[in-house]
């Protein structure tokens, strides 16, 4: 029998034969099959929508009539076509069958849901998401068929946490709001000028050493510190003027659990008339005891800074140890913490600024120190690597 010519009315018939009996052996023979098929089935449905679209019996005659378990039309086609077929046609005859199943499912499903037909919970499809990397976001759930059963609980999406070191940055910045300081912010991209020079810091001197950068080109380079901004600040603001400036500072340090050549920082700044050393005591112990907690002793101890005269290192009382002597504070009691100093007389001229009549401290701490110390973290690298078994403990 060949299939073209069999009525149209009778391709449904067809199905009870195997393919060998119709005598369909290649694949343009048997699309055409399939698409006579999917034709029937466009009939069926325009008959349905002409005689008894509201009449649920009908429906389900037709349902049974393609979707049926025992005698339907895909069940036969898969146990008389499929099963028997050559190698070569099984494949095709495959995605052929599905995609004329999935048509019957989604056209009475269309069917029902126009007409208001209740539905029969039928199974659902979950298409599981693809595992492409570790922290991948589920895809959604994809309801092919079936009736969406609202008493099922709903997606949960994770609420995301601030990153622990923006968190941190707020910390500081908030303290800081509460003295009266404001927020200033430059560019991580920065000249030689405002990073080395105008902080009197010239090409030969020594304490570019410790801050090796990247080099854009031989004036341009990733800032090594914040306290660029502080030049920048007193161009375009007189005194009097409290600022402090968060941001990403780069330096060519090999990574290890103290090092990252990213890292953040905040530095602070504070000119006016009459401003002195213990201004700058007061406001540091002010915001370490704010930071950290009311028990923190501080401790300042003479340093070189080229941009401040005099400079210092500021300590604080062991944290873990409450300065008795531990392995965190290598026994002696102090953990050190950040530089500062009053503004070198030698940075004014730069910002037109008259240096008999304003003075000022200023101050540079790295945010990550502050972070492992107050949250007892023990490698830099956390902090990069995204992994969010680490980062949502900080909620
Ligand atoms: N810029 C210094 C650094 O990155 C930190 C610093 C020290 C900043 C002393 C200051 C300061 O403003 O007064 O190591």
């Amino acid at each position: 029998m060949d299939s073209a010519d069999l009525p149209p009315s009778d391709i449904t018939e067809a199905v009870q034969h195997t393919l060998e009996e119709l005598g369909i052996h290649d694949t343009p023979r048997l699309q055409e099959l399939f698409s006579q098929l999917a034709n029937q089935l466009q009939k069926d449905m325009a008959q349905l929508a002409e005689t008894g679209a509201g009449e649920p019996e009908k429906l389900e005659a037709l349902r049974v009539r393609w979707l049926g378990r025992k005698q339907g039309v895909i069940r036969s086609i898969n146990d008389n076509w499929l099963r028997s077929a050559s190698p070569e046609l099984k494949r095709e005859i495959g995605q052929l069958l599905n995609a004329l199943r999935e048509e019957a499912e989604r056209q009475i499903l269309v069917v029902k849901r126009a007409e208001g037909i209740p539905m029969t919970p039928a199974p659902v499809t979950v298409t599981p998401a693809p595992v492409t990397a570790r922290w991948s976001i589920p895809e959604p759930t994809v309801f092919v068929t079936g009736a969406l059963d609202i008493t099922l609980p709903g997606t949960r999406r994770a609420v995301g946490v601030r990153h622990i070191l923006r968190r941190v940055m707020d910390e500081i910045t908030e303290i800081f709001f509460s003295l009266g300081y404001s927020v200033e912010e430059g560019p991580d991209i920065e000249s030689v000028y405002y990073n080395f020079e105008a902080l009197n810091i010239p090409e030969d001197h020594p304490a570019r050493d410790d801050q090796d950068t990247f080099y854009i080109d031989s004036r341009t380079v990733l800032r090594t510190h914040t306290s660029s901004v502080q030049i920048r600040t007193m161009e375009k603001l007189q005194p009097p003027l409290r600022i402090i400036v968060p941001g990403k500072a780069y330096r060519r340090d090999t990574p290890d659990a103290t090092h990252s050549p990213m890292f953040h920082q905040v530095e602070g700044l504070a000119v006016d008339t009459h401003i002195t050393f213990a201004d700058l005591k007061g406001t540091l112990d002010y915001f370490l005891k704010a930071f950290f907690g009311p028990e923190v002793r501080t401790r300042f101890r003479p340093s070189f800074f080229p941009f401040t005269e005099p400079s210092a290192e500021v300590d604080i009382s062991c944290l873990f140890c409450g300065a008795r002597g531990c392995r965190i504070c290598k026994q002696s009691g102090w953990i050190e913490l950040m530089g500062c100093g009053m503004v070198d007389p030698a940075l004014y001229p730069h910002v037109h600024y008259e240096a008999s009549r304003y003075s000022g401290f200023a101050f540079g701490m790295g945010v990550e120190r502050l972070a492992m110390l107050k949250y007892g973290v023990q490698d830099i690298q956390l902090f990069f690597q995204g992994d969010v078994r680490f980062l949502r403990q900080f909620r």
